[in-house]
């Protein structure tokens, strides 16, 4: 079984749904609290022990390179003014030298499409794929649940997060249908992207954390546009499936769909109330806000 090393990070998107704030702001660098959406995915993917980090970006993202570098003048700055806890956060986010690679998807043409764009930089091995619009709040993160399902797999097998929607959200996902159970994991029987809600085989989502095999490379080379007009990763994964082993796992922890508006306010308030040192004056202030005492 060969270990997953890498993960990539598809960030390409224009990110329409959250105009006008996304004019000139990637919506990957829009914040959950202190830290931006991209910062959560990543801080997932290290804690789950990936080593290298892929970047599949876009014009107008040049930001999201910026936040994974050194920034001297600020550093110099809170040495002047002996700002020693920020300097201690900003090292410990900052990346390995030479363990983070970015390239463009030139055109918009879909999510598989992104992913065909890291073949080079993943070559021949397994990998961890880590949509930025999705956070999973829990201790181990998604990732890591995965690995570790991976691991007990023994085998060079494909995963993927699964969890319950309601029925009326589930055209807006990627839908599986289940088979036979395996430790913590499920046989996927079905897979298909943006079903209607009759043609949808279950209620469980694809949450956006994967793990997939090289082979699906040459897979997404000849995919054929699907939902939407665009490549999907989802339908060379239906191709995969039929070659390699492909589960789902129900993982633990609480999703938050950042790509929604109402996804995206939840998870900061989500993560805030995590937080002991905003979380009792949080409560507070949302008390006032609803009219309770
Ligand atoms: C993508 C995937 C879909 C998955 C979803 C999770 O869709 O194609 O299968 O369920 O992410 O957020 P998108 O949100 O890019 O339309």
């Amino acid at each position: 079984m060969k270990p997953i090393r890498k993960a990539i990070f598809p960030v390409a998107g224009l990110g329409t749904r959250f105009l006008p704030a996304t004019k000139a702001m990637p919506k990957e660098m829009l914040p959950v609290v202190d830290r931006p959406l991209i910062q959560h995915v990543v801080d997932e993917a290290r804690e789950a022990g990936i080593e290298h980090f892929i970047f599949i970006t876009g014009r107008n993202k040049a930001v999201i390179e910026d936040h994974f570098d050194r920034q001297f003048e600020l550093e110099l700055t809170l040495k002047e003014r002996r700002k020693k806890s920020d300097l201690e956060l900003l090292s410990r986010d900052l990346p390995e030298p030479g363990t983070t690679s970015f390239t463009r998807q030139q055109s918009p043409l879909g999510l598989g499409h992104a992913v065909w764009c890291a073949r080079e930089l993943v070559g021949n091995e397994p990998f961890a794929l880590l949509l930025p619009d999705v956070l999973v709040q829990h201790k181990p993160g998604c990732l890591a649940q995965m690995m570790e399902a991976y691991r007990a797999t023994k085998e060079n097998a494909n995963i993927i997060a699964v969890e319950e929607v309601p029925l009326d959200r589930i055209q807006s996902y990627g839908v599986v249908g289940i088979g036979k159970s395996k430790g913590k994991t499920f046989a996927i029987t079905e897979m298909v992207e943006k079903p209607t809600r009759e043609a949808a085989p279950s209620n469980l989502i694809i949450t956006g954390r994967y793990i997939l095999q090289p082979e699906i490379f040459k897979l997404l080379e000849t995919q054929q546009g699907g939902a939407g007009g665009e490549i999907q990763i989802t339908d060379a994964m239906i191709r995969l499936a039929k070659a390699q082993p492909f589960y789902g796992l129900k993982f633990e922890g609480r999703s938050f769909d950042c790509g929604s508006k109402v996804g995206f306010l939840s998870a900061n308030v989500a993560y805030a109330l995590a937080r002991d040192d905003i979380a009792p004056a949080l409560r507070e202030e949302i008390k006032r806000l609803l009219g309770e005492k």
